[in-house]
């Protein structure tokens, strides 16, 4: 497919984006800001719908969203379940995925491994962060030279908070046991989607993992390695732009974050939770659109068809051909 039909398909699709679904016979709806999530008894069904969000609001829909953060990680579960268990059962649609309904684990495993983002933030303006330690006069964009794995928790804010093993386990989060094998799994699965990422061009920059337990055994929960989850950048171009100090390809959320930013200054980052949501042009969600498909195409393998159809119809088709609706 052509550069030029995509983006005709793209913008075709722009009034026809998966903003919400209500599907009360699925069970008990919480809407996450991206996730539709349904749970009866042990089974929980994840709608992922085309929400973005920035900042801990959720700021638009962007086409075809949904259905590739659902596939990349069904993608990714199916490929580490030997790694580590995972909730993932099947995906009866492009932006549904069944799982087992886990007890969650009150915080997530951040891995690092370029300094960047929010930790380069922190970094900038103190030169160090408190409790991690990282070496002094780092760049931006640079490489650890091992990765960097911070237990988190979210503030209210949307902020992650650092949050040591040690209190974890003195607050009895988790036992001391199952902390030690979140760390590993979380090493692992880090070290796993690096290897896949770099044999196919592309930079695993960081990720986080929500993790749940069944049964008492530690299961990956949520999604993993998505473009919401994670920080995606080329590998072929980044020596050569880290070295001029400018920024790599992004092919992750992140732009989003920094169009907001240049285009509302007056308004991001610092978004009060009932501020309303300024207009987002398309040029922006199409471009995104496209940084996702391309993403998409490298980690998955495959090339993205979009399709401008009724998601919501087909959604529901494919829910009742599988048995859930
Ligand atoms: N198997 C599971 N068992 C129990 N809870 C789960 C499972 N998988 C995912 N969850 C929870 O479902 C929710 C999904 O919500 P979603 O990620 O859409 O929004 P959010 O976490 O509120 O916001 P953000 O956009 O910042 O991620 C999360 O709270 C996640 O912990
Ligand atoms: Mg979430």
């Amino acid at each position: 497919m052509s550069a030029g039909n995509i983006e005709e398909i793209i913008k075709k699709h722009l009034d026809k984006t998966l903003k919400e679904t209500y599907f009360p016979s699925l069970g008990k709806l919480y809407k996450g800001k991206v996730r539709d999530n349904y749970s009866k008894g042990e089974q929980r069904v994840i709608i992922a719908t085309d929400r973005i969000s920035s900042f801990d609001r959720v700021i638009s829909t962007i086409p075809f969203k949904g259905q590739m953060l659902n596939q990349i990680s069904a993608f990714w579960f199916e490929k580490t379940k030997g790694i580590v268990r995972n909730h993932f059962i099947e995906s009866p649609d492009p932006n549904v995925s069944v799982v087992t309904q886990c007890e969650t684990i009150p915080f997530e495993i951040i891995v690092r491994a370029y300094l960047t983002g929010s930790m380069w933030r922190d970094y900038k303006k103190e030169n160090s962060m408190s409790g991690i330690s990282i070496p002094k006069g780092m760049k931006k964009n640079q490489r650890f030279d091992e990765i960097i794995l911070t237990p988190s928790t979210k503030a209210a804010s949307g902020h992650d908070i650092y949050l040591p093993k040690e209190e974890i386990i003195k607050k009895g989060m988790v036992d001391k046991d199952v902390y030690e094998q979140m760390e590993e799994a979380a090493i692992n699965l880090f070290e796993f989607g690096q290897e896949h990422c770099k044999k196919n061009g592309l930079i695993m920059v960081d990720t986080k993992y929500e993790m749940g337990l069944k049964d008492g055994e530690l299961m990956v929960i949520d999604e993993i390695h998505t473009q919401d989850s994670s920080r995606f950048w080329l590998a072929d171009s980044y020596d050569e732009l880290f070295a001029k100090e400018e920024e790599p390809e992004i092919l992750d959320k992140e732009i989003f974050r920094g169009w907001l930013m240049t285009t509302y200054p007056e308004i991001f980052p610092n978004i009060k939770p009932e501020q309303e949501i300024p207009p987002i042009a398309d040029d922006i969600k199409i471009e995104l659109a496209k940084r996702y498909m391309k993403s998409y195409q490298i980690i998955v393998g495959m090339e993205f068809k979009p399709e401008v159809s009724n998601v919501k119809e087909r959604i529901i088709n494919n829910l009742k051909k599988a048995g859930y609706l």
